[in-house]
């Protein structure tokens, strides 16, 4: 009989990982979706408020556009930076709706989803050397980007004693020299926040006096509350030339399966944007495009129904939270996140994730997955059914107590 070898090598070994990705975590928010439907699998009723997917099919006429299109034969590869027509919807949406001037003929790139846009951008802009400043809380994937790409992330802490409001001295006393590159998410996942137009200026001048270039992710503009406005950063004085703006159709025309979204801005950063991209996505695809065309010139008053489904909702989840004991919630202003302060129940936002989901059965994203300024808080997506929120609610208050 062979003898066994004492220690067989594991296979892969850990060095086998490129060093950049063996320590990243999966993504924190589709982790929580994963564990509700692994529950809901096993026949537990999971109410998940984890996601931020719109709870509303695409508008008719956009399904029936790309339907066409895949029918007639548009399944083949098109150009890298997006078929002409999409580009040229999107330069015209940019000017009229966020006053930004952008060439539809390098300008613009088409990529399968906002997420990849910013991805590719980061890995185009980002490397060793390179700090990226990113407010916090902070959407989940801006900084496993940075740090993919071999960039650093400086987190700015936003207070949440202020309401998580940006100030020039916070900015300023986070820029380091290396610093080349300010990112921005307004309105905000996961704070539901719309920067204030004081906020926009005091950013402007920041990357302005210290020579940054500006990310604008503007996912959620199209979902306000309260009458406020979004204004674009790309639109003020001095600001067109060192903005890069990212959008997608994901969140206003709930299309998130179609991965469809885009980067825009000057030239010379684009260039070099598109060269990650050929090499990558190739192009998004073809007849998801044509989609994008419709929704994009179509009709577009079914984004003021879901917000109007979406207004309804965020009121009635943030007076069911507050009736809710240790917690307090402000009403988003926009986005479609509820993100209630929960530091008054004395436990950590993983903990009481944890509690929510065990003894509630209601999946909820903990707010430390936003980064340490989000400690102590939560985030519920509200996109989703008002008999599922009003359940959820119940089940909070029934273990965590009432008010
Ligand atoms: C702040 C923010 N940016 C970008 C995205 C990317 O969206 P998509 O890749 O679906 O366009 C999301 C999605 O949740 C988001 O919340």
């Amino acid at each position: 009989m062979q003898p066994q070898p004492q220690n067989p090598t594991q296979h892969p070994p850990a060095d086998f990982f490129a060093a950049r990705v063996r320590d990243l975590a999966p993504s924190p928010t589709l982790a929580v979706s994963d564990r509700a439907r692994v529950l809901r699998a096993k026949g537990i009723d999971v109410i998940d408020l984890g996601g931020g997917d719109p709870d509303f099919i695409t508008p008719e006429h956009v399904r029936r556009a790309a339907a066409e299109a895949m029918n007639a034969g548009e399944t083949h590869y098109v150009s890298s930076a997006g078929i002409p027509a999409l580009r040229r919807a999107i330069a015209d949406k940019l000017r009229l709706d966020n006053r930004i001037e952008v060439d539809s003929n390098g300008g613009v790139i088409v990529t399968p989803g906002g997420k990849q846009a910013l991805f590719e951008a980061t890995l185009a802009l980002v490397g060793p050397g390179t700090d990226v400043l990113v407010l916090d809380p902070a959407w989940v994937s801006y900084v496993p980007m940075i740090e993919l790409a071999g960039g650093r992330a400086i987190r700015v802490q936003l207070d949440p004693d202020d309401g998580f409001r940006v100030t020039p001295d916070l900015l300023g006393a986070a820029v380091t020299p290396q610093s080349r590159i300010l990112l921005v998410n307004s309105p905000n996942n996961p704070t539901g926040r719309v920067l204030a137009e004081d906020e926009l200026h005091a950013i402007a001048a920041v990357a302005q006096e210290r020579d940054l270039l500006v990310f604008a992710d503007e996912i959620y503009e199209k979902i306000l509350f309260d009458g406020h406005r979004h204004a674009s950063i790309a639109a003020l004085p001095g600001m067109a030339e060192r903005t890069l703006t990212f959008n997608g159709l994901s969140k206003a025309y709930a299309m998130t399966g179609w991965r469809l979204g885009y980067v825009a801005g000057p030239k010379p950063y684009l260039g070099q944007i598109e060269k990650v991209h050929s090499h990558s996505a190739t192009c998004a695809t073809s007849f998801v495009q044509v989609g994008g065309v419709a929704a994009l010139t179509g009709p577009q008053e079914f984004i003021g129904e879901m917000v109007d489904a979406w207004d309804r909702r965020r009121r009635a989840v943030a007076a069911g939270l507050n009736a809710v004991k240790g917690l307090r919630c402000p009403l988003a202003e926009g986005a479609f996140y509820a993100f209630p302060d929960a530091r008054e129940t004395g436990m950590t936002s993983m903990e009481l994730a944890d509690l929510l989901l065990r003894e509630a059965q209601v999946a909820v994203t903990p707010g430390l997955a936003f980064g340490e300024a989000g400690e102590g808080h939560l985030r519920l997506s509200f996109a989703t059914g008002d008999d599922l929120l009003e359940r959820a609610v119940e089940r909070i208050g029934n273990v965590l107590g009432w008010a």
